[in-house]
């Protein structure tokens, strides 16, 4: 199935600027709300446990700010599942996280720590709260999420994007590949983390991924070129990837 591929816009590092003052400016929400304007289909933001970019009052604001879906990332500890809980947003994005890490590394291990998602999961879902499990592009995290009966896989792309020439077409079929098996047991499949202008294309041409998220590369453009203009470029060459596909298939 080849669709409209939906664009998350990741805000962190618009409250990563804000902090480095630690006044108000820039505002995240004003950054959520230009997203909107500028054809973003979702808002996702990150609540680290050490706070570095998005704060508690801004997801609270978010969630009052914005008609689009806040895909709420945060890790696996009861602090975040009760703030979920709380502001019970359209979709929570599980992630691993290390406090000495600058980003978010790798992905989560769903297989290793079945049992201790279990009720992460379940609350969550209790809650009407979508769940979405941030992995690499492998069988076994797939299976595990499936078995977890999460709703959505996001697929990290980052080594694909960190990485250049053989070594790069690797992890490309490895998330082809992936995304495929992610849609034959029934997961909807994202995928992100350090998408570009130049990365974006083949990770768009897979058909099976419905939605991208993607951050910092959009705040460090929206320097240069302002937020809108980057935002729409990136929703352009989703867009016109996924129109060449199409044609392509009925030709
Ligand atoms: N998806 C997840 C799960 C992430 O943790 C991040 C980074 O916060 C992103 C997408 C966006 O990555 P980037 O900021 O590199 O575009």
């Amino acid at each position: 199935m080849t669709s409209a591929l939906r664009l998350g816009v990741n805000i962190d590092h618009v409250a990563t600027i804000r902090n480095a003052r630690g006044g108000v400016h820039p505002d995240p929400i004003h950054a959520a709300k230009l997203a909107e304007k500028a054809g973003a289909d979702g808002i996702t933001a990150h609540l680290r446990e050490d706070r570095r970019h998005i704060s508690d009052s801004d997801i609270a604001r978010l969630m009052d700010a914005i008609v689009l879906p806040l895909n709420f990332e945060i890790a696996a500890t009861d602090e975040m599942l009760q703030i979920a809980v709380r502001h019970k947003p359209h979709a929570a994005c599980i992630v691993p996280e290390k406090r000495e890490e600058r980003t978010t590394e790798g992905g989560l291990d769903v297989a290793g720590g079945f049992e201790s998602l279990k009720p992460f999961v379940s609350t969550l879902k209790d809650n009407g709260i979508l769940v979405s499990l941030f992995i690499e592009p492998s069988e076994k995290q797939l299976e595990a999420a499936a078995s977890l009966n999460a709703d959505i896989v996001e697929l990290h792309t980052g080594r694909y994007c960190d990485t250049e020439g053989t070594a790069r077409d690797v992890e490309l079929k490895r998330i082809i590949h992936a995304a495929g098996v992610a849609e034959g047991l029934g997961l909807e499949c994202h995928a992100g983390h350090g998408l570009t202008f130049d990365t974006v294309t083949p990770i768009a041409e897979i058909p099976s991924l419905v939605e991208l998220n993607i951050g910092h590369f959009l705040i460090g453009e929206a320097i240069f070129s302002g937020l809108d203009s980057a935002i729409r470029r990136m929703r352009s060459l989703m867009d016109t990837t996924r129109t060449n596909i199409a044609g392509e298939r009925s030709a």
